[in-house]
């Protein structure tokens, strides 16, 4: 059979990258090794059950400083201590000692570009039997060059899924917990088919919950609104720290309550936040026109704000970030 040139191209690339990432240094129980010399066994349970908790942190490059800055590291890891609760896992170092272990891990990296970071807790015990209890933990961190996950300047165009967001009476949403993400995988793959660039979950009830790994915002008339963490949202430091710099930065009014589908449609502004979207515009949403059809003043204003402090440009929030080197 002949094979397309195309074909070949690609799975060239793919095997170059293969052994790239084969050298990069990651950490696990314990140890700083090589990604290619990290072994799991194809019983893990976290891979049959998905009992994991996972995050998900951004280095930010800034060329002058020759400097990596870390987004709110410690914020990311009182959130997976948090999440790890929930699933009765157990991570056998500090607070402190996962920001050391972190920043000493992308220093043994060099990466002087853009990194995700992922850390990752998960059942680790080689056997059958779905339950939480009695079983190892382990824990291991991973990182990466990464870019932008979805577009942040042209604005980006929503399908309300047909999906709904997992309920916290199911599995709490508020803990990252690899399983659940089996939810925001059905919802993004269904947009993503259907020719959009993103999925906007409900939840059970019909209130507008969040993307498949954004929170949302909406803005009318001047205020901005945000759903409540009770409205099975994971609760987003993105979000967070949007919602201050709203307040104080841009003086405006943000409020946390229920939204309805038909006040997307309406909104003059939707935008989606996360580690991996950043700050995002929402264009259309189901084929209707948001505002003007281009990001709006809102979001282009915090996105000024947010990136330039990212990248270590605003000292007045230089207590956001984590310098690497
Ligand atoms: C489902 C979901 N909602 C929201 C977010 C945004 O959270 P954060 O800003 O902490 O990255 C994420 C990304 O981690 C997510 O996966």
């Amino acid at each position: 059979m002949a094979i397309k040139a195309e074909h070949v191209a690609t799975s060239r690339a793919a095997e170059a990258r293969r052994r790239e990432q084969a050298q990069y240094w990651v950490y696990l129980d314990g140890e700083i090794k090589r990604y290619g010399d990290a072994r799991l066994g194809i019983m893990t349970h976290a891979l049959h059950y998905g009992t994991g908790v996972f995050e998900g942190l951004r280095g930010y490059w800034n060329p002058e400083h020759e400097q990596l800055f870390i987004l709110k590291l410690r914020e990311h890891y009182v959130r997976m201590q948090q999440s790890v609760k929930v699933i009765k896992l157990k991570i056998p170092i500090s607070l402190d000692e996962l920001c050391q272990v972190t920043i000493e891990l992308v220093r043994r990296n060099g990466f002087r570009q853009d990194v995700y970071i992922r850390p990752l807790a998960f059942k680790s015990s080689e056997e059958i039997g779905v339950r939480l209890h009695n079983l190892k933990d382990s824990f291991a961190i991973y990182l990466t060059p990464y870019g932008d996950y979805v577009d942040v300047e042209r604005g980006i165009r929503c399908m309300v899924s047909s999906w709904r967001r997992i309920d916290d009476t199911a599995a709490p949403p508020r803990a990252k917990i690899t399983g659940i993400y089996v939810n925001s995988a059905l919802a993004k793959t269904e947009a993503l088919e259907n020719g959009f660039d993103e999925a906007i979950m409900l939840t059970n009830d019909g209130h507008v919950c969040e993307g498949s790994a954004e929170n949302l915002f909406i803005v009318r008339d001047g205020r901005v609104f945000t759903p409540p963490g009770t409205d099975n949202i994971l609760e987003g430091i993105t979000r967070l720290l949007l919602i201050e710099l709203m307040r104080k930065e841009l003086g405006l009014d943000v409020v946390e309550r229920s939204i309805d589908r038909s006040e997307l449609y309406v909104a003059d502004e939707v935008f989606l936040c996360g580690t991996g979207a950043q700050v995002s515009p929402v264009v259309d949403v189901d084929r209707r026109v948001i505002g003007s059809g281009r990001p709006g003043p809102t979001v282009a204003g915090l996105q000024k704000i947010y990136f330039d402090i990212v990248r270590g440009r605003n000292e007045r929030y230089r207590d956001w970030l984590t310098p690497v080197y």
